[in-house]
């Protein structure tokens, strides 16, 4: 972050005291910004001169919260909260004037200003929950005062921003600008300074000036029964993550308690979500997202022009890639192969917006202008004008050859195509087209037009300008993107290749289906790994299977049970029957799997044991991160938040777990090793050390740095 020398200077607007704040990228409350507004607040409320304060910034934003960096640092003096307190003290009326994003810190600031006026483009919120907190400097205490506890809970607990809308609407600011941000705060400032002198003039002197402080407004009445509820549901659906039930209950302390009291009760809980290991992990997440679109090679890359995208496939996939794409404001074309195709298609692009609008996430006039937006027909000559390509045809290397073969012909030379293979080499693919340095891996996860994480994938050939394309896309779909090489599932489904073997050979080891669902899901994910292979169908892995059965390394460990269960049709949910067996949409243990298992670990000679959730979580653990080293090794992926990103955008990791890079960190990399060690010895080929983890294990490096 750049340390701008003066982060805070001072100017005069006739008798009001501009405090302005100047820290780019966004203007974060550090050390010297809390200092240096402190200093001008002391010097402008002993200025005869000054009769009222404005606190702006400039830049693209009002202060968008604490400085996340000097987190574990000893706080300086003036603290965030003493700074929120003095300003509410002011004598003098002190008014936020607030553009960009008012968060965390820069809300809490602005919570405790006089007045509040935003651009009309401005937002606020409170999203230290993102980060494993809550806010620290009064924001539980001040926002139900101002918009009631209903409103602040649901704001804290989520971290949703308010725009300058509704934040009018609910009483969180006192105006919308309508002219230039600052002349409208002034002339705010000047009416509640001239309000204020004629309020003292006639008063009794030991009366204090009726400035509006939050602090002292009483809380609206709530219906406390029903917070409590809310409150239940809100820390059912956190699953494990501590942030958004503290922060509810802080909010409602406030109810409860005096504004010292409350302060009080919210630093504590504050300081002990700071020192947990859930905002260690989230903090990392949230600079691993920042870090996961820089590309060394790409720095001063332009991107080609993206305007007319075409989508060649209008399965699940497509589908849900066309409805991205549209959603992002791009001119859509798709094709399918034949009419009939393409009218299935068209129709379920359809039905995606049409729930999208039903859902009130769109209004109807938006979902019909993306479908306007958006071309079905089942030609691809109509992609001649596409400045991008993206192919969600069948996942077999001849389909996908032959069509950027023929696409070759139909777009222009400087078109990018892109493939969104999942196992097929991109090289092969990429080498039927004319130019194969304009094709590039876009690896979407289903269904696309939900699903956050987006592999770009770099051919041995692709071209930088290309490469930056597809960052440039990934980022307008507001997807987050994460470069991976060239190799047999990219970086998610290699390692989750590696997860799955595991966790089968747990089965024939002791566990059952259920009991490593069971850990897991204590872990917090939403769904165990068998519940998820039900649900995503057992036949596709199975056709794979089969498919490599050739050229699969014999000697390596090899469990039958998937395989005997899609003989017996036991496809997952789609077929009422897989690991589980479901009735009603109701899953169940079926007694029928486990005669299986236990059947197949007699056959291969497995004496079963009982295997504890602690020993689930390592092994599953152990073999990602084994996997994810040897990614790092090869230089499939650039960094390793790269991985954690993959797993908790792509495969439903907890984000307040970090990753399983970050668990390695946390777990020790010498006790990673020694699992792998057990993993060699028991499980044979395949599961040796990754080279890169042995020697991070034996030097004391961590993949955090
Ligand atoms: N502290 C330090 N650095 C920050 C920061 C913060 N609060 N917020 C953003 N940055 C940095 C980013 O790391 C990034 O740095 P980089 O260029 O070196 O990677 C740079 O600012 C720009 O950030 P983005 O790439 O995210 O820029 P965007 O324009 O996409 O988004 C934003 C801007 C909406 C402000 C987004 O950065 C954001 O959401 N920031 C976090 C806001 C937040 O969580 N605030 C609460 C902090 S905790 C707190 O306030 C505790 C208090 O209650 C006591």
């Amino acid at each position: 972050m750049d340390s701008s020398p003066h982060p805070v200077t001072v100017r005069k607007r006739g008798a009001v005291c501009l405090i302005v704040i100047d820290h780019p990228p966004v203007n974060a409350a550090s050390h010297a910004v809390r200092s240096g507004v402190m200093q001008a607040l002391l010097a402008a409320e002993t200025d005869d001169t000054v009769s009222a304060i404005v606190i702006r910034c400039e830049g693209r934003t009002f202060v968008a919260g604490a400085d996340i960096r000097e987190f574990g640092q000893p706080p300086g003096d003036p603290t965030l909260p003493a700074l929120c307190l003095r300003i509410e003290a002011a004598s003098k009326p002190v008014v936020a004037a607030i553009h960009g994003t008012a968060l965390g810190g820069g809300c809490e600031i602005a919570l405790a200003c006089h007045g509040r006026i935003a651009d009309a483009s401005a937002r606020l919120g409170l999203p230290e929950v993102k980060l494993g907190l809550i806010p620290g400097a009064g924001g539980t205490q001040r926002l139900p005062r101002l918009i009631g506890v209903p409103a602040a809970v649901g704001m804290v607990a989520t971290g949703r921003m308010m725009a300058a809308a509704e934040a009018l609407d609910r009483g969180l600011i006192d105006a919308v600008a309508t002219g230039d941000l600052t002349s409208d705060a002034v002339s705010f400032a000047e009416k509640l300074a001239g309000d204020t002198a004629r309020a003292s003039e006639g008063a009794d002197a030991a009366m204090a000036l009726p400035l509006r402080r939050t602090g002292d407004l009483p809380v609206p009445p709530f219906d406390a029964a029903a917070i409590a509820t809310e409150i239940d549901v809100i820390e059912r659906k956190a699953r494990g993550q501590l942030s958004p039930g503290v922060g509810a209950r802080c909010v409602l302390a406030a109810a409860t308690m005096d504004l010292a009291a409350g302060l009080a009760h919210e630093r504590g809980a504050f300081a002990n979500l700071l020192a947990s290991e859930q905002s260690a992990a989230l903090r990392h997440v949230f600079f691993a997202e920042r870090a996961a679109s820089r590309v060394v090679a790409l720095e001063g890359v332009a991107a080609r022009p993206v305007n007319c995208v075409g989508v060649a496939g209008a399965g699940t996939m497509g589908a849900g890639i066309a409805v991205a794409l549209a959603e992002a404001g791009y001119q859509v074309i798709v094709a399918e192969r034949t009419q009939d195709a393409a009218e299935a298609g068209r129709s379920r692009i359809e039905g995606l917006h049409q729930r999208a609008a039903e859902s009130g996430r769109i209004s109807q006039q938006a979902a019909a202008a993306r479908m306007a937006a958006t071309i079905v027909g089942h030609d691809i000559a109509a992609f001649a004008p596409c400045d991008l390509v993206i192919e969600a045809v069948f996942d077999d290397l001849a389909v996908k050859q032959d069509l950027f073969a023929a696409l070759s012909g139909i777009v222009r030379p400087d078109a990018v195509l892109a493939t969104n293979t999942s196992y097929l080499d991109p090289n092969q693919i990429g080498a039927a087209a004319s130019q194969p340095e304009r094709v590039v891996g876009l690896h979407f996860f289903s269904p696309a037009h939900v699903m956050r994480l987006v592999e770009i994938v770099a051919t041995g050939q692709t071209a930088p300008d290309v490469l930056a394309t597809a960052f440039a896309v990934a980022r307008r779909l507001n997807k987050l993107a994460v470069l991976a090489g060239c190799c047999d599932g990219f970086i998610g489904n290699r390692i989750f290749s590696s997860y799955r073997k595991q966790c089968e050979y747990m089965l024939e080891d002791g566990a059952l289906p259920h009991e490593i669902d069971a850990a897991m899901e204590a872990f917090g994910l939403p769904m165990g790994p068998f519940a998820v292979f039900d649900l995503a169908g057992l036949d596709i892995a199975w056709a794979r299977r089969k498919r490599l059965a050739a050229t699969r390394n014999l000697a390596e460990r090899y469990v039958r049970i998937a395989d005997q269960l899609c003989e017996l049709g036991r496809f997952g949910q789609k077929s009422g029957a897989g690991w589980y067996v479901y009735e009603n949409g109701k899953r169940r243990v079926d007694a029928g799997v486990t005669t299986i298992i236990e059947a197949e670990a007699q056959r291969s000679g497995v004496q079963r044991r009982s295997i504890g959730a602690d020993e689930i979580r390592t092994r599953i653990i152990a073999a990602m991160v084994n996997e994810g080293a040897r990614i790092l090794g090869e230089g499939m992926a650039q960094r390793a938040s790269d991985i954690d990103l993959v797993f908790i955008n792509g495969y439903g990791w907890p984000a307040w777990r970090g990753g399983p890079m970050f668990q390695a960190d946390r777990m020790g990399l010498g006790t990673i090793l020694e699992e792998v060690e057990r993993m060699q010895a028991r499980d044979g080929a395949g599961w040796e050390p990754a080279p890169l983890l042995v020697e991070m294990a034996r030097s004391g490096r961590l993949f955090g740095g």
